[in-house]
């Protein structure tokens, strides 16, 4: 059976979405298909508008429910780093997932992480590090990008780039005006397409 793939992202002004739309055609490239939801939105109309936020997309459905992903194989996660972690959204959405900690809803599933920031040094490595608490408490099993698929291009220095082996990335910028480049873009497609067939051979019994 195909196996079931989620991502999940939390975007405040649309450069995770990119990346989740990459990771999304990587997987489709891969023979598979994934479903793309996003974390509810926590701040107000008045705060969004005060951070020049455009607000929730009105074409990706909201996750509200976390029991939604137990009928997922493996999860795609998106994160826009807030000082080196997870956003408040996400560790909203999070702190309501207490059911699955305790039932096991998400045990054994697998997960990879992608992850955008202002700036080199801003905590794309940071941010991953901090997920790992909230994996091992479900048992959810981290599926790391690694170099070995996407090498020449993780390794390249001729241009900036967010990613590395923790998972696809971007630069947004301070103020937000940098767009996920093409490399970058390519390398949150190549981990679609990688998560897609680990996830697969866990799917299948083969792994
Ligand atoms: C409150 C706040 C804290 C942030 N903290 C960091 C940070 O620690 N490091 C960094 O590089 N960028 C930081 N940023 C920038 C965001 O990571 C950036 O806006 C985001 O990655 C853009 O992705 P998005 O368009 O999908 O929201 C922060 C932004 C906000 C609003």
């Amino acid at each position: 059976m195909a196996p079931k793939i989620a991502i999940v992202y939390y975007s405040t002004y649309g450069h995770v979405r990119k990346l989740a739309e990459a990771e999304k055609h990587g997987i489709e490239k891969a023979g598979g298909t994934a479903d793309i939801f996003q974390i509810p939105e926590t701040l107000s109309k008045e705060v969004l508008a005060k951070m020049h936020a455009p607000g929730p997309a009105a074409d990706v459905p909201v996750l509200s429910d976390p029991a939604t992903l137990e009928a997922y194989d493996g999860f795609l996660l998106g994160i826009p780093t807030r000082y080196g972690n997870f956003p408040a959204q996400w560790r909203a959405w999070w702190d309501q997932t207490g059911k699955q900690w305790q039932s096991g809803g998400f045990y054994g599933k697998l997960a990879g992480l992608f992850i955008s920031t202002a700036s080199l040094g801003g905590g794309q490595e940071s941010t991953a590090l901090a997920a790992m608490s909230t994996l091992a408490h479900h048992g959810i099993i981290y599926v790391p990008f690694g170099y070995a698929k996407a090498f020449g291009t993780l390794t390249d220095l001729s241009e900036v780039h967010g990613g590395g082996p923790w998972g696809a990335g971007s630069f947004a910028a301070a103020d937000g005006s940098r767009q996920p480049s093409e490399k970058e873009i390519s390398i949150a497609e190549i981990q679609g397409a990688e998560f897609y067939k680990t996830v697969a051979k866990f799917a299948s019994g083969s792994a």
